[in-house]
This record gives structure tokens, sequence and C-alpha cells, in this order.
């Protein structure tokens, strides 16, 4: 049986499309059958898994809305183990409603989940910012969940309110484990940020912050313009083995 990991945080802009893509590509690559799920509308996925740019973009909405069969829209990408559904046609469209309501109220994503699961798939899920109706039905259907958390100032002001939330998600879902929080785009040489970093650390249990942390670095910034996973691009890359790190210690979590 595979297993289902969300990636969500309140906040845009800290990393979750990011570390979905290169924990996805990391557990793949330790020969973990995976499938890597958009349900951000905004459909960010796609611009950063490394598919070619003519490539089908059909995806979750379309199948939600019942004009395409799953198994026609699971990509493969350039690694055996790793297998993608975008967020389909929704992300070319301003419109997000339909389909936030089709998510919101139908089992059918849940069914989706499980359907991978059966076949042993582990499911990363990158969500949409916010822990809106999408974000709790994936909530819901899930076995893990993670929280990238940007190191910038006022990061633990609102990590209060992602840390009842998550409680909320996990009383109302028991298989739902929080297996912690990722700091993210830790800036070298900055002092702001550094600072950020440990005092993140002193203030929470230390159980619920990861001992890896990912640093900001050009190479990140060079895959993600040449829409590629950095720890493909740049298996070097200090990010990378931040990513690589977290994929070992969450695999036998996984089960
Ligand atoms: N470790 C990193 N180093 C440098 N840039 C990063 C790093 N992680 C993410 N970014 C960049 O930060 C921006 C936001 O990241 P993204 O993963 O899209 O966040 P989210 O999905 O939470 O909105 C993107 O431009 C991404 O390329
Ligand atoms: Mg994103």
């Amino acid at each position: 049986m595979g297993t289902v990991l969300a990636v969500v945080s309140q906040k845009g802009g800290v990393g979750k499309t990011t570390t979905a893509i290169n924990l996805a590509c990391a557990l793949a690559r330790r020969g973990r059958k995976t499938l890597l799920v958009d349900v951000d509308p905004q459909g960010s996925v796609r611009h950063g898994i490394g598919l070619a740019e003519n490539s089908e973009t059909a995806g979750l909405a379309d199948v939600l809305a019942g004009h395409r069969e799953l198994q026609d829209v699971v990509l493969p990408t350039p690694l055996p183990w790793l297998r993608v559904l975008l967020a389909g046609s929704v992300s070319d469209s301003a419109e997000h409603e339909t389909y936030q309501a089709q998510i919101a109220e139908s089992p059918k994503l849940g069914e989706l989940f499980d359907r991978a699961r059966s076949r042993g798939y582990v499911v990363v899920v990158d969500t949409p910012p916010g822990l809106g109706a999408v974000t709790r039905r994936v909530l819901a259907a899930s076995q893990h969940v993670i929280v990238p958390l940007q190191s910038e100032p006022l990061a633990l002001q609102t990590t209060t309110q992602i840390l009842r939330a998550i409680k909320n998600a996990t009383d109302a879902n028991p298989s739902l484990v929080f297996e912690g929080i990722l700091l993210t785009m830790i800036e070298e040489g900055n002092a702001v940020s550094q600072r950020v970093a440990s005092y993140v650390r002193e203030q929470l249990p230390p159980e619920l912050v990861f001992e890896m942390a990912v640093p900001r670095t050009m190479a990140s910034i060079d895959a993600f313009a040449a829409g590629q996973p950095v720890v493909l691009r740049s298996p070097d890359d200090l990010a990378a083995q931040a990513y690589v790190k977290l994929a070992e210690l969450l695999d036998p979590k996984l089960a």
C-alpha cells in the first residue's frame, strides 16, 4: 500500500512547489514509486518538473470534471520511478472557483489518492497557499504532511496559525501524521535569515523542525529558470542535498 504526503503552508512563495518537486524526485531516485500531484490551480509543477514545453497539459482538473481518464493524464517524467499529474486546464484559466468547488464538494480527490495508494505509489501533493477548502480536502485524504517555512522575519508569528490548522486536520483525520517543518531559503551570510532560523529552532519543540534546512542557492534559481528540479540538475548543490536528506529521512516513514 502506498501513502500520501502533502506539502502545505499558509503562505505562498515559501518553497512548497520546489519542495514537492524535489522531494518527489529524490524519493523516485531512491527507487520509490512516486506520483507527484499538483492540486494548486496555479499549476506551477508543470513548469518545474522538466517536461517538454509541448507535452500534455491536461491533469487533475480535467479528471475531476470528467473530461479525461486518470490513466491518460498521468505523465511520465525524466525519472523512471516518477510520474506526475498536473493541475490541468484550470491553470490556463483565471477562473478557479468551479475547480475549488469540485474538490471541496466531491469525494473524487480522495478516491484518486486511494487508487494511487492501492498501486503502491507514494503520492506527493503540492497545494495552493493557505488553508482553504482545497488544502483541507487534501489533508483529509493524506497520511503525512510537511510544512515549508521560509526563513524571514515574522516567520514564527504565522507558524502558530499553521500549527493550529494542522492540529485540526490531524484531529479530524487520525491517520494523518505531521512530519515536521522544513526551513527553506536560508541565506548564507544574511544575519536576519540566520537569526530567524535559530529563533524558530529555539522556540519550537525540536521534533517539529527537520534537522536539515534548505539554503537559498544560485543553483536553485538556475534550475527554476531552466524548468528543472535542482536535485536532478545540480545534485551537488546544498539545496539539492537538503532535499535528498529529507527524502532519506522520510522514506522509511512512508510505509
Ligand atoms: N532553495 C532555494 N533557493 C533559491 N530560490 C528558491 C529556493 N526554493 C525556492 N526558491 C524560489 O522561490 C520562489 C518560490 O518558491 P515556490 O517553490 O514556487 O514557492 P510556493 O510554491 O510556496 O509558492 C521560486 O521562484 C523558487 O524558484
Ligand atoms: Mg507553489
